[in-house]
């Protein structure tokens, strides 16, 4: 699925959180939006969502407004999980749209395996690691196959190896069904390990939307360059 946004803004009282005259993601691409905190990045990434009411623009899913709820999927920083089994929980989207029990069990013990989560089905989510909750929402996003799929910080707090597993499975999610993908991070690395393409926000605003290669490379901003060598943006 392909997004198109145009002249959209967020504000809350007389301030603005986002004020994005233009950007595109192509369908099938991986994008990481990186920027300091309250750039608006989740803003941002919630409106594309859907949630939030949108105070002025357009976004546009294949050309149209209405955001295609069934085909797209956000995991939020912190995952709202059913309060039940992690099985139940990667089932639970296919459940909703009635694919036969048998089909659901081999789609989410083939996920979980992917995850590391195969030993943990049967496990209730309460007391699960952070990594384990972030793995469980993801397994249960990226179990229908959606177009578009919206990351807030997946990996924030949770260890290298749990991070690699999410990353890995989003690649391969993005390789075999052409998924949209979106994440937003604050892990530089990250971004240039997923990503095909980066955007900066700052201030609500993007200050670079670019080729992975030529962000970290050649970027056109002072702004960006300032932001890789890790100086603080004003
Ligand atoms: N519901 C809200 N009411 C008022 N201000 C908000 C609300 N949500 C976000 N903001 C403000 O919008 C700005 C961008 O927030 P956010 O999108 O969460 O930034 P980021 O994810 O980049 O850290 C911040 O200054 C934040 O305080
Ligand atoms: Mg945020």
């Amino acid at each position: 699925m392909e997004v198109e946004i145009k002249n959209l803004k967020k504000v809350y009282g007389e301030f603005t959180a986002v004020d994005v005259p233009y950007l595109y993601f192509p369908s099938g691409s991986v994008t990481a939006v990186v920027g300091p905190n309250g750039a608006g990045k989740s803003t941002l990434l919630s409106l594309i969502a859907g949630l939030p009411e949108k105070s002025g623009g357009q976004i546009l899913y294949d050309g149209d407004e209405t955001p295609p709820l069934r085909q797209m999927t956000m995991v939020f920083q912190e995952p709202y999980l059913i309060s039940s089994t992690v099985g139940k929980n990667i089932a639970y989207p296919l459940r909703i749209r009635g694919m036969q029990k048998e089909e659901i069990c081999r789609r989410v013990g083939k996920l979980a395996d992917e995850l590391g989560l195969g030993p943990l089905l049967d496990r209730r989510v309460r007391g699960l690691s952070l990594g384990e909750i972030q793995k469980t929402a993801l397994a249960r996003a990226v179990s229908f196959g959606p177009e578009l799929l919206m990351l807030d910080e997946p990996c924030a707090s949770i260890d290298t190896h749990a991070t690699l597993e999410i990353e890995r499975m989003l690649l391969k999610s993005n390789m075999e069904r052409h998924t949209t993908i979106i994440l937003v991070t604050h892990d530089l690395a990250q971004a240039r390990r997923v990503a095909g393409r980066i955007v900066l926000l700052n201030h609500g605003k993007v200050v670079e939307c670019s080729e992975a290669e030529r962000f970290f490379r050649h970027p056109d901003r002072e702004e960006t360059k300032k932001f890789i060598e890790g100086k603080l943006l004003i």
